[in-house]
C-alpha cells in the first residue's frame, strides 16, 4: 500500500481539496483508495466529499465506546473510494497522546488498499510531523505568496528535523519506531550537531 500524506505549513492553502481530487482520481484509475481525514481537532474533508458522517469515525475509535478501526472506514457512494473521518466534534482530538497517535498510525498502516491518501492539518506540531513521516513519500501544499511559501519550507524543515530527532532517539516514549522506509538511524552527534 502506498501511503500518500498532504501537508501544508499555512492553512487553507488546499490540502483537503488536493488530498480528496487526487483520491477520486486514483479511485476512478481502478485502484482500491482510502481517504483518511487527520485533520484531528478540524476535520472537514466530509464536506469536500458531500458525505453527511453520522457513523464511526477516528474520534470513535479512540473514544470510550470500543470500536474495530474497520468500522471507521466508510464507502463514499464513489467507485474503489473509501474514507475514513476525523471527526472536530470530540473535544481534544487534536492533542493526541503518543499511545494514540502510534495506534493510529498502526491501525492506518494495517489497512488492506492501494493508495492511503492523509488530509493532514496545518502546521508542524508533533502529531502532524508523525502522520506526514509514516510514508517516504508525500504532498506539501502551497500558493505562491511569500507566507505559504515560508511555512511550506518551514513544515519541510520540521519534518527533517523531527526525523533526525526519532531517529537519534529511538528509546524516548513518543518515538515511532516502525517506519522502516526511512533507513538507517542517523547518530546523536549528527542531531546535536544539527541543532546546535
Ligand atoms: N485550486 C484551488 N482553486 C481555487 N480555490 C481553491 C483551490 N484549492 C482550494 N481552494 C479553496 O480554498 C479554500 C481552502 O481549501 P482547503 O480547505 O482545501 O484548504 P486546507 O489547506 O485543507 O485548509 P485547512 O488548513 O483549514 O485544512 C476552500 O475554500 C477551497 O474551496
Ligand atoms: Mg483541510
Amino acid at each position: 500500500m502506498q501511503i500518500v500524506p498532504v501537508a501544508s505549513g499555512k492553512g487553507g492553502v488546499g490540502k483537503t481539496l488536493v488530498a480528496a481530487n487526487l483520491a477520486i482520481a486514483l479511485a476512478q484509475a481502478n485502484r482500491r483508495v482510502i481517504l483518511a481525514d487527520l485533520d484531528l481537532g478540524g476535520s472537514n474533508l466530509h464536506l469536500v466529499l458531500g458525505l453527511n458522517v453520522g457513523g464511526p469515525s477516528i474520534g470513535t475509535f479512540l473514544g470510550k465506546k470500543k470500536i474495530d478501526f474497520s468500522e471507521a472506514v466508510h464507502e463514499t457512494g464513489i467507485p474503489n473510494l473509501r474514507f475514513i473521518p476525523g471527526d472536530a466534534e470530540i473535544p481534544g482530538l487534536a492533542n493526541l497522546t503518543a499511545s494514540q497517535k502510534n495506534m493510529i498510525v498502526r491501525r492506518l498502516s494495517g489497512l488492506d488498499a492501494d493508495y492511503l491518501i492523509l488530509d493532514l492539518g496545518a502546521g508542524t506540531s508533533q502529531n502532524t510531523l508523525d502522520f506526514f513521516l509514516m510514508s517516504g513519500q508525500g504532498i506539501i501544499v502551497t500558493t505562491p505568496t511569500p507566507t505559504a511559501t515560508v511555512n511550506a519550507y518551514l513544515f519541510l524543515k520540521n519534518a527533517a528535523f523531527r526525523l533526525l530527532q526519532r531517529s537519534a532517539n529511538r528509546k524516548s516514549p513518543g518515538a515511532l519506531t516502525s517506519t522502516a522506509s526511512f533507513g538507517n538511524a542517523v547518530p546523536s552527534s549528527v542531531f546535536t550537531s544539527l541543532m546546535s
